[in-house]
């Protein structure tokens, strides 16, 4: 390691895996906050994948952790609609930042993006937020394993890593359906030439109609993994793709004896908890009494709801994506009394410290006070 790697005592590849040196790259959104960023391109990067590039008009630059999602709420026929896209530009260039969307049969958002979305006109976001970064499992050789558009994440960390010149050994192996649906081809070769540590493997399920293709074709197999990354097991693996792709991808793991402790996945697919039946007559259940500071309303809920249902049923609006513990969005200060949160992941341990939590994922144990 060369003097020249050591910049404000942290080496290179301690930065890609710090969030304080993250948080130094521009302005940070409040949490929970709404802002308005604004299109400044469109680029295709496959035939149903595009990448929508922004800038916040209220900051110079937005700091955030490579791997980490904004909350976009487009007003689709007259309602707002919130999802969770993950920022595939990196952190290292502030000024502007991108998703990078695939257009989905049915998908509410990304067709309406796809379709109406263009430079000059504003979104309502909220974020970045979301845990599934560098910070989560600090480690210098990384197994990259995506699939489809689960690539954004960790497209967003190798480009950050190659800004850094992050003294890490990255395997990146990304599966898609034929060569034409790889999103980032091109520039993952050229990272790949630049970067003397990083590797790249594509997998597709058959060549389409390109037969000039000669990467290997089929799903990641063990033997595949065992033959093309004999070290894998030395590794620390990140994971995006469809839920199936991933339950495959940390089976095959487990089964091969790697260390589940090195394995971080990103999913917004998490089975949501279903709202609790209606009460029937005469069947007893503990209430509390919420009251929202800010607006003065005040309501009776009971025990097993969560917070973010019963205040919209109470005509309350608050700001939610996910509802699944996930995204950060319902993210709101208790100024008084106590809840049972059960998230997954879209909350800091220093949040919960300083009194924020989930509304969508918290069920109250007393009387509350919600700063809504
Ligand atoms: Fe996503 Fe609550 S709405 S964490």
């Amino acid at each position: 390691m060369t003097a020249l790697h050591n910049i404000a005592g942290l080496r290179a590849d301690q930065r890609f895996t710090d969030s304080d040196h993250w948080a130094t790259h521009g302005a940070q959104w409040a949490s929970g906050e709404s802002r308005h960023i604004e299109c400044l391109s469109v680029v295709d990067e496959t035939h149903d994948v595009k990448t929508f590039t922004f800038h916040s008009p209220a900051y110079h630059a937005l700091a955030y952790e490579p791997g980490q999602f904004l909350t976009v709420s487009p007003v689709i026929d007259g309602a707002s609609v919130s999802r969770c896209y993950t920022l595939s530009s990196t952190p290292t260039r502030p000024f502007t930042f991108s998703i990078t969307v695939k257009r989905v049969p049915g998908g509410t958002v990304s067709n309406w993006l796809h379709d109406n979305l263009r430079p000059g006109h504003a979104l309502a976001a909220s974020g970045p937020a979301g845990v599934f970064t560098p910070v989560a499992g600090p480690a210098r050789k990384l197994l990259y394993l995506s699939a489809g558009s689960g690539i954004t994440p960790l497209m967003a960390m190798t480009r950050a890593a190659a800004d850094l010149h992050a003294d890490l050994d990255i395997v990146f192996v990304h599966s898609a359906r034929t060569p034409k649906d790889i999103i980032f081809r091109e520039e993952l070769a050229r990272l790949e030439r630049g970067m003397p540590q990083m590797r790249t493997l594509f997998f597709c399920e058959s060549q389409g109609d390109e037969p000039d293709w000669h990467g290997p074709l089929g799903r990641l197999s063990l033997e595949t993994l065992q033959r093309e990354i004999p070290d894998f097991k030395d590794r620390a693996v990140f994971t995006c793709g469809p839920k199936g792709y991933m339950d495959a991808t940390k089976a095959l793991l487990a089964g091969a004896g790697f260390d589940l402790a090195r394995y971080h996945q990103e999913s917004f697919d998490i089975g949501a908890e279903p709202e609790p039946a209606p009460l029937t007559p005469g069947q007893a259940q503990d209430t509390f009494t919420v009251r929202l500071a800010r607006s003065g309303k005040t309501f009776t809920m009971r025990a097993d709801q969560t917070v973010l249902a019963a205040a919209r049923q109470a005509g309350a609006v608050v700001p939610s994506s996910c509802s699944q513990g996930v995204c950060g969005t319902c993210k709101t200060a208790l100024l008084e009394g106590n809840v049972e949160m059960k998230h997954n992941g879209g909350i800091r341990q220093r949040e919960i410290d300083k009194g924020l939590r989930l509304l969508c994922c918290s069920r109250p144990t007393s009387d509350l006070v919600v700063d809504l």
